[in-house]
């Protein structure tokens, strides 16, 4: 069966490629390389003794996207990916995030709703959420006001999607709600590879411990938590890539009960920055240099999910600890560097 994946080359879609094709999927990649390296498919070859077909296309491209379609008419399930995620670039470059992340969803979705019967899986965001009044979140708890734009093409994807698959009945999709994804391929093959000084917390600390940076700066320690850093639910990516493996099967099986889907995807375990930093000391033997620093502008005070609809309904549960999460990152960065 043969799955597009939009920004196979990219951190979470290179290692859902890897679970599609240790599942016996037939993978095709479109990846424009703006924030990923083609030296990832032969990484990704090197793990499951497969290479994945690869076209480099700028999905921004109406006519590309519309070719792509017809040469592939076989394709039966698309997980999209692609889009850009830096949330201060977004709110400096407003239209290149909704061209980039709204435009591409509406033309794919424009070619999906040709087809006869087709399975669509949307990379969606617990930002959706903001703040949440309560903890653990569940996907009924309200989509709040989007903090960025980029928050916003978020919100904004799933309604596109939600409409379409409304009048649209060979179209089933589920939308996907990351918690916070870390970690690499216990092969270290393949992994997080941020462009720049990282904005994420795990590469930063990763970074800092390899001595690529000086100092992690934590951001707060006067939150209303147990030790006055934020929570938040960091899940490994092995599991999150499965997760996506496991929706896309629910779709292709017939096995969903509505057209449209929404489904957290997180451990339902919250960890505060200092528990992380503790996590890191333990699995590398190594100090952290870090200082408390003010909050950062635009940061909730905790997120971690409910996961109760994925367990479930997809049937779906994350096993990786935050020590076994942490070691994979960390054994990926030395890779990465050498050491
Ligand atoms: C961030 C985005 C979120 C996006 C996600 C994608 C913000 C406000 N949110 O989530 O919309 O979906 O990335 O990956 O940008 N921290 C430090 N020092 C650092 C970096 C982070 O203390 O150098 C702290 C943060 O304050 C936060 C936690 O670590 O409490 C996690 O931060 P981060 O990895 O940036 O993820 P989110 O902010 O949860």
């Amino acid at each position: 069966m043969k799955i597009l994946v939009t920004g196979g080359l990219g951190f979470i879609g290179s290692h859902t490629v890897v679970e599609l094709q240790n599942k016996g999927f037939e993978v095709v990649i479109i990846d424009d390389l703006s924030n990923s390296s083609q030296e990832v498919l032969g990484r990704i070859t090197s793990i499951t003794g497969k290479e994945p077909v690869f076209e480099k296309m700028d999905l921004r491209e109406k006519g590309k996207v519309t070719d792509f379609f017809k040469r592939h008419q076989d394709v039966q399930g698309v997980i999209h990916f692609a889009a850009s995620k830096a949330v201060g670039e977004s709110v400096d470059m407003p239209l290149h995030y909704y061209e980039n992340n709204i435009n591409t969803l509406v033309y794919i979705l424009q070619e999906l709703t040709q087809k006869e019967k087709v399975g669509f899986i949307f990379s969606s965001s617990c930002t959706v959420y903001g703040q949440a009044d309560t903890m653990p979140i569940t996907e009924d708890a309200p989509v709040k006001p989007a903090e960025s734009p980029y928050g916003n093409t978020k919100q904004i994807g799933e309604e596109i999607i939600r409409d379409t698959c409304k009048v649209t009945s060979g179209l089933n999709a589920i939308s996907l709600r990351y918690f916070n994804p870390m970690g690499a391929h216990p092969s270290a093959a393949i992994g997080e590879l941020p462009i720049g000084v990282p904005q994420n917390l795990v590469p930063f600390i990763t970074q800092t411990g390899v001595g690529l940076r000086e100092q992690l700066s934590v951001f707060g320690d006067d939150y209303p938590t147990s030790d006055g850093t934020c929570i938040r639910d960091y899940i490994h990516v092995v599991d999150l890539a499965k997760a996506h493996v496991v929706a896309l099967e629910r779709l292709l099986e017939g096995k969903n009960k509505e057209n449209y889907e929404v489904f957290n995807v997180g451990t339902g375990t919250g960890s505060t920055v200092l528990e992380v930093i503790k996590s890191f000391e333990k699995v590398s033997g190594k100090k952290l240099n870090y200082k408390i620093v003010d909050r950062r502008a635009g940061d909730i005070t905790t997120a971690y999910a409910d996961t109760t609809r994925a367990n479930n309904i997809l049937g779906w549960k994350a096993e990786s600890t935050l020590d076994e999460a942490m070691k994979s990152a960390w054994d990926w960065e030395l890779k990465v560097r050498n050491k």
